[in-house]
């Protein structure tokens, strides 16, 4: 069965003898996705993305495998390409062809070119919808709608001129719209917007509360100091830990560092999280300070250049450096590199660089996303949430493109509120219901005294 559906799957994966092991885990993972079980459910009755090409450049997880198989159960005819060249899980990549059918171009630690033409795939899928985690399909896809052959990877750049100038526009007039899961992407499609280039619409599902209030706090929290300590087994306890940036991701990240003991400094160049890091019992400082002290710094921005040249040139003896943003721009390696003498490879997602004063600084997973190259990503649960968010807001996309303008969307409030509920539900949690006279006092006026 296993050889068979993944000869009739276009695909491009680590090694298909991986997909039994790859099956258990994404059945393992799926025990604590209930919410979006349920979606799969009724998305198998309706089948409200029949006829939809989908095109999804996602980690590849074994959440995402069963984000793919929900979407798949929706009749969409799915294709899956990696959204960062170190997230890949092999073994799920190779069930998700081999067990389900659904065709993947991803491998764990995939070149430049390799992840390019995982993204060509993608596109020559010729999607009516897509769905990014970062904003990297889309954005190729606007670059070659605008012309801007010179600003894609060369795989891409000749792959398009191939193609005849009608084949290339209607690339781009397929497109019904889009989803976004990232905090970046979303950055990323705001500024497309603004600059008025943006083709079609797009769901920022990072924006819907159960998204972001527990993907980026709980999961980056967690899953972080877990790539962390599996990357490098140290203690955290007693250490000096530099969280930059405390969006909803530093905040998760800086709280479970104290967690693990560790004296747990923030940095920001906004005023008023800045406040919010000093309230909540951190230490705030510019990085110029916290450079000199940290032990571990992990950063958590979206910005570039967090960690630079000035910073690497005060760093402590055997510090840490790793980034959990979505781009491994946060901190500034070829800084590193052209500070240091020697550099090897210590551990698996270690590499050790030696500065001309003999100081060693260790740069976890090349600054890529540590909790997704060096651990899992988040956990499922959490994933629950944030893609029961992505099958909706597809859902929606697909029912409501005809009515929406070229803009970022939020996912509707009514989406948002019964995911909350389905999730609160499966907890076996319950919750008050207001009374009639409280309803009342919550939408009057009048009613003060
Ligand atoms: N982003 C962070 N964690 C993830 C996971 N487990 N699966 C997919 N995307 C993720």
């Amino acid at each position: 069965m296993t050889t068979a559906v993944a000869g009739r799957t276009a695909h491009h994966v680590r090694d298909l003898s991986l997909a039994p092991a790859g099956k258990l885990k994404i059945e393992w993972a799926d025990a604590s996705m209930p919410v979006l079980s349920r979606i799969r459910e009724r998305f198998e009755k309706e089948k409200p993305l029949a006829g939809v090409r989908l095109s999804a450049c996602l980690h590849v997880t074994t959440e995402t495998a069963n984000l793919a198989r929900t979407l798949a159960a929706a009749g969409a005819d799915l294709l899956l390409c990696a959204s960062n060249p170190l997230s890949t899980q092999d073994d799920a990549a190779a069930s998700l062809v081999a067990d389900y059918g659904v065709a993947v171009y991803a491998i764990k630690g995939e070149d430049h070119s390799t992840y390019y033409d995982h993204i060509r795939a993608a596109l020559a899928h010729r999607p009516n919808l897509t769905m990014d985690d970062g904003a990297d399909l889309v954005s190729t896809l606007l670059f070659l709608a605008l012309g801007k052959d010179s600003d894609v990877d060369p795989v891409i750049r000749q792959w398009a001129a191939a193609l005849a100038a009608e084949d290339r526009a209607s690339l781009l007039e397929g497109v019904l719209g889009g989803t976004e899961e990232t905090t970046t992407g979303v950055v990323r499609l705001r500024a497309m917007e603004g600059a008025g280039v943006l083709k079609f619409p797009v769901v920022a599902v990072n924006e819907a509360k159960t998204k972001h209030f527990f993907d980026n706090r709980y999961g980056t929290g967690q899953s972080t100091m877990d790539g962390i300590v599996r990357a490098t087994n140290l203690l955290i306890a007693g250490t000096n830990v530099v969280v930059a940036g405390y969006g909803w991701c530093g905040r998760g990240v800086a709280m479970r560092a104290r967690g693990l003991g560790g004296h747990v400094i923030v940095t920001e160049i906004d005023s008023t999280k800045a406040i919010e890091a000093a309230l909540d019992g951190y230490r705030v400082l510019p990085m110029e300070e916290a450079a000199r002290i940290g032990d571990l710094f992990v950063t958590v921005t979206g910005n570039k250049s967090v960690l630079r040249d000035e910073h690497f040139r005060v760093m402590k003896d055997g510090a840490v450096v790793c980034n959990s943003g979505h781009f491994n721009v946060e901190i500034e390696i070829p800084a590193l590199e052209a500070l240091a003498r020697s550099r090897r490879r210590t551990r698996e997602f270690v590499e050790e660089f030696t500065l001309a004063d003999g100081r060693r600084i260790h740069l976890l997973a090349e600054g890529r996303l540590i909790n997704l190259a060096a651990a899992e990503g988040h956990p499922a649960s959490v994933m629950d949430m944030s893609f029961a968010n992505q099958a909706l807001a597809a859902e929606y996309m697909v029912k409501n493109h005809s009515s929406l303008e070229k803009r970022v969307y939020p996912v509707p409030e009514e989406i948002d509120r019964e995911i909350a509920r389905l999730k609160l539900a499966s907890m076996g949690i319950r919750i008050d219901v207001p009374t009639a006279a409280q309803e009342t006092y919550m939408t009057s006026w009048e009613e003060g005294t």
